[in-house]
């Protein structure tokens, strides 16, 4: 019997703007408070892409450039690119196929997911399946999301929440069991009631009205997603764990999409696993929807051993949801030059 190929993570980078918008600048567009961010969502400041002209391109092109280097891959190596994001940088073409020619990427084919927060382990599930049938020897998976040209900065219910950023992965074939193991995925369409940008897209295209109605922004029922989120993401994560017989000391990491610390920490709880077992950054960061799992990879790179049990846990906009078992596959850095 031909012996099974996995995905291993080979690599992994980040790029976030310079421009941190912090509470107390936040406070003085909308009628919030520090306090009251950092006690119901957990988050100090956010990265913001200032400049003209700048789309998630910019962020994603120069995380995916770093990649390369740090793996020592050539642009002609890489067989394939995909891209999670639900801000474009226009309805179409795809900002993959932008980003592949900003880094040079000639010979990959290369196209969008919007799994909305799920963005991340989807594209990272979808990619893997490209390795594990043999063909395809470096894909990439890049997560970015220039939030802050759909938040609303005039709501104080969203605004808080969001901010730019691109995190990119390698993933390469590799016999042993190594890379990423398992998934478990999730969609209910019927949560775009709750979670959805009103306009811009085909249902209701841009008008003079739906600009003027501040209708191309998150709209959000914070309080709903809320519900579902809390449940859903921990329902996931230990669903997996159980699955794969994995105990609480067992897991290396949980790395669970930064949307609010409270349901990163109901998460936690619900797997028994100790808040040092929990990769954290929605203080620094806010919740760049499709780059935030990916973030927390590469801000703890160097602590990753390999053979680490990981799972990764989102929930967000679709509604959708999953997690994600990976063994990590190498020790602190990747090939750095
Ligand atoms: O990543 C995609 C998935 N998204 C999520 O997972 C987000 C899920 N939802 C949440 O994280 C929370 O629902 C929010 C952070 C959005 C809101 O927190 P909450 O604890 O659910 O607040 P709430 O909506 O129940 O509002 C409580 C109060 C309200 O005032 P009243 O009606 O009690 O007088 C709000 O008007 O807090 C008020 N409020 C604020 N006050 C100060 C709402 N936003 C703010 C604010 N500053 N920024």
């Amino acid at each position: 019997m031909m012996k099974k190929i996995y995905a291993a993570i080979t690599g992994v980078n980040a790029w976030v703007p310079d421009y941190r918008l912090n509470n107390h600048e936040l406070a003085t567009m909308v009628d919030t408070s520090d306090e009251w961010i950092m006690q119901r969502i957990g988050i100090r400041e956010r990265r913001i892409l200032k400049g003209e002209g700048l789309g998630s391109s910019y962020m994603g092109s120069r995380a995916v450039k770093g990649l390369l280097k740090k793996t020592n891959t050539s642009r002609d190596e890489v067989d394939v690119l995909v891209c999670a994001t639900i801000t474009p940088d226009r309805v179409f073409p795809a900002t993959a196929n932008i980003i592949s020619d900003k880094v040079g990427i000639k010979n990959a084919f290369s196209f969008d997911m919007n799994a909305a927060c799920s963005g991340f382990i989807f594209a990272l599930q979808t990619a893997a399946n490209f390795v594990e049938v043999g063909k395809y020897k470096k894909v990439v998976v890049v997560a970015v999301d220039k939030m802050s040209t759909i938040t609303d900065y005039t709501d104080r219910t969203t605004c808080p929440l969001f901010g730019d950023g691109a995190a990119a992965v390698m993933l390469e074939p590799t016999a042993e069991k190594i890379g990423v193991i398992d998934h478990i995925f999730h969609t209910d369409g019927n949560g775009r009631h709750h979670l959805n940008m009103k306009a811009g897209g085909s249902e209701r295209p841009p008008t003079f009205d739906t600009v003027k109605n501040r209708e191309h922004f998150v709209y959000q029922e914070g309080q709903t997603v809320f519900k579902f989120a809390v449940s859903k993401m921990a329902d996931v994560a230990v669903e997996m764990m159980e699955k794969h017989h994995i105990s609480a000391d067992e897991l290396a990491w949980l790395v669970p999409h930064q949307a609010n610390m409270r349901i990163i920490d109901a998460t936690a709880r619900r797997m028994g696993i100790r808040k040092e077992q929990v990769m954290i950054n929605i203080e620094k960061y806010g919740n760049t929807t499709s780059a935030t799992i990916p973030l927390c990879l590469w801000e703890w790179e160097n602590r990753l051993k390999k053979g680490d049990n990981i799972i990764l846990a989102a929930f967000g906009g679709g509604f959708t949801w999953g997690s994600v078992y990976v063994k990590w596959a190498y020790n602190g850095k990747s090939s750095q030059v």
